[in-house]
């Protein structure tokens, strides 16, 4: 799953009460921690906590956290270090605050995150959200509480769907976990430790939680898993679904004009899913499948099980299902025992393939994980000249790929006011966001309009017509 900037503190909807306590949730990671922070937020808003925007004025602070490369973990102790010193000038005001450590650090670290910094009260894994009520009531009674327990099939059924309130101050576009865990270990990767092994939600659950945020103003879902397409569930009668199937499910719902998912492994891109591609208008042509690397031998070693060609293939599957789909990769350079000539493949590859939007990283050894025991390791310097090289060819392909779209006409869903009058922004069928000048409509419409320029990571348009709202709600504000 690739991260997204959103570090900033959360919004929770909640009647205000007498003296509400008041928590700062900082995010850091992927869409995943961004979901799970909105679900805790959603449990401690019914504990009567309201949000604040500073961790200088919150009675808690959370810290949903990522583990995924090195720097995220150092991240995390400068950030408690910062927070030990505000706790210490509120203890000396009279005023307790509470620090929470969640999300992926928290699972691997466990214990030893309280040894560092011990001004932490709480460590909570990624499996046990549910149970954050319980661990903060005990935490309140003077308790330090880790709690790093595999009970993720509890976590999906106890955690509080989102009320009508919380999900309208969070927009159009929601995020929808249909899926967590893996089960592939990649020897790069921490996550199948961190977030145990692959559970998809019941199809029950996924529908439910849909319509509800459907019946909350939602028109573009987004389905996350860290192995988001190999979704399983049964259907009717018991029948074996896929998530191509659950895709067509989802479809139905009113309301619902737009389907993402993310992250996918190519290995589970089968044929009902490309042929969702190819049949499901409310599928956006947009796939984010991740590749890490161009050399069978740095495959291999990766545990990646599939070679350059059997990627490729897929693709060519996929475009021949959706001509105008834009791809998205993951790329990782200076794994262990890469040599130049396996770089050179990786470039061929991205040559190869041209993709719309791209994140690569430098390998960074995660303890625990296969790769960091790898011999081979490579120099810092020739990881930080590799991604330079990768970088630069992504990014030009970025720009081609956004320079392609002026002229073309397209349907925009409107998301939020623009910084001038008039404007709105809304985000393309292809995932870049496009600014429409002259009073386009309201948020949540879907208008046609046409690209005339592209600015460094979004698109401006003007209108063409308003759209007719395909799929629209019959009447949206009467729904409960
Ligand atoms: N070093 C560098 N990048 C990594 N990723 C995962 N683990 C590592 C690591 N140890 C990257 C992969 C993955 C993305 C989410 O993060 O490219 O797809
Ligand atoms: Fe990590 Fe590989 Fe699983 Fe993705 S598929 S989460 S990279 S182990």
């Amino acid at each position: 799953m690739n991260e997204t900037s959103a570090t900033d503190n959360l919004e929770i909807a909640s009647a205000p009460a007498i003296n509400p306590r008041k928590v700062f949730v900082k995010t850091y990671g992927c869409q995943m921690n961004v979901y799970d922070s909105q679900r805790m937020a959603d449990s401690l808003a019914e504990q009567g906590y309201v949000a604040t925007q500073t961790p200088e004025d919150a009675d808690l602070v959370l810290l949903n956290t990522c583990h995924i490369r090195e720097k995220a973990s150092e991240k995390l102790y400068s950030a408690l270090g910062r927070l030990r010193k505000i706790k210490d000038e509120r203890a000396a005001d009279g005023r307790d605050m509470l620090i929470g450590v969640a999300g992926c650090v928290a699972q691997a670290e466990g214990e030893e995150i309280i040894r560092r910094a011990p001004s932490v009260d709480l460590v909570i894994g990624p499996q046990t959200y549910h149970r954050l009520p319980q661990a903060l009531a005990r935490v309140g009674r003077g308790e330090k509480v880790v709690e790093t327990e595999y009970a993720i099939e509890d976590k999906f059924e106890h955690l509080p769907a989102p009320k009508k309130e919380q999900v309208k101050s969070r927009g159009v576009s929601a995020f929808l976990t249909v899926q967590e865990g893996c089960d592939k270990f990649c020897t790069f990767c921490v996550v199948p430790y961190t977030r145990g092994s692959e559970v998809s939600r019941p199809v029950s659950q996924i529908v439910a939680e849909a319509e509800k945020l459907a019946a909350a103003g939602v028109r573009e879902l987004t389905l996350l898993g860290q192995n988001v397409n190999a979704w399983h569930g049964k259907g009717e009668g018991g029948r074996e679904l896929g998530l191509g199937e659950l895709l067509f499910r989802l479809a139905e719902i009113p309301g619902i004009a737009r389907l993402r998912y993310t992250t996918s492994h190519p290995r589970d891109m089968d044929e009902a899913l490309i042929a969702a591609h190819r049949d499901l208008d409310q599928l956006m042509p947009y796939l984010h499948l991740p590749v890490q690397a161009g050399s069978d031998r740095i495959l291999k070693a990766m545990n990646r099980r599939h070679t350059a060609a059997d990627y490729l293939r897929l693709v060519e599957r996929i475009r021949a299902a959706r001509p105008d789909i834009a791809l998205s990769g993951d790329f990782i350079v200076g794994f262990p025992g890469e040599t130049e000539e396996d770089f050179e493949a990786t470039m061929q590859l991205v040559r190869d393939v041209t993709y719309a939007q791209a994140y690569s990283f430098k390998y960074s050894p995660r303890p625990g994980t296969p790769g960091a025991d790898l011999p081979g390791h490579v120099d810092e310097a020739v990881k930080d000249e590799r991604l330079q090289r990768l970088q630069a060819l992504l990014t030009e392909q970025q720009y081609a790929f956004q320079r392609s779209m002026i002229g073309k006409r397209m349907d925009v869903l409107l998301e939020k006011p623009g910084r001038l009058p008039g404007q709105m922004v809304g985000r393309s069928p292809w995932l870049l966001p496009v600014i429409v000048g002259e009073n386009p409509g309201e948020i949540g419409n879907i208008v046609d309009v046409r690209i005339i320029a592209t600015g460094t990571n979004s698109l401006m348009a003007e209108m063409v017509a308003a759209k007719r709202q395909a799929n629209a709600p019959l009447a949206l504000e009467t729904q409960s």
